[in-house]
């Protein structure tokens, strides 16, 4: 298979992006993200490489329109974080085995 190498207009993009990126912390409470842009952060997410291609991740996504489920969510979270946390549309709780599960026999080449 032929590699594609990026090219220098697709470099500075991507770096220009990754140079924009932040953490934000503070939620208007009117604003929910839309499915569309979920589906997005959770497709760029099963893109994300792991070791033997395990992909031992798990995740649990709950909407502040669930409040039950929600607040179970807000009740994990050290204090410091249930403050910014609180305010957010969708919290997402990441789940990852710390065990191999698919490749039980792995041969050194
Ligand atoms: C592994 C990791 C854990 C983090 N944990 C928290 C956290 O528990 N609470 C929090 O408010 N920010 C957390 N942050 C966000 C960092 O504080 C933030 O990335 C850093 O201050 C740089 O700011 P920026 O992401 O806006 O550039 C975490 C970031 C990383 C990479």
């Amino acid at each position: 298979m032929q590699r594609v190498s990026a090219n220098t207009e697709q470099t500075n993009e991507f770096l220009s992006l990754i140079k924009k990126r932040w953490s934000p912390k503070d939620f208007d409470l009117e604003k929910n993200i839309s499915p569309e842009n979920l589906q997005l952060l959770f497709e760029a997410a099963r893109w994300a490489p792991s070791s033997r291609n395990e992909q031992p991740w798990n995740y649990i996504l709950v909407k502040k329109d669930e409040p039950e489920q929600f607040e179970k969510m807000i009740d994990v979270l050290i204090e410091s974080n249930k403050t910014w946390a609180s305010k957010a549309s969708v919290l997402v709780l990441t789940l990852a085995s710390l065990r191999l599960l698919r490749s039980v026999i792995f041969r050194r080449m």
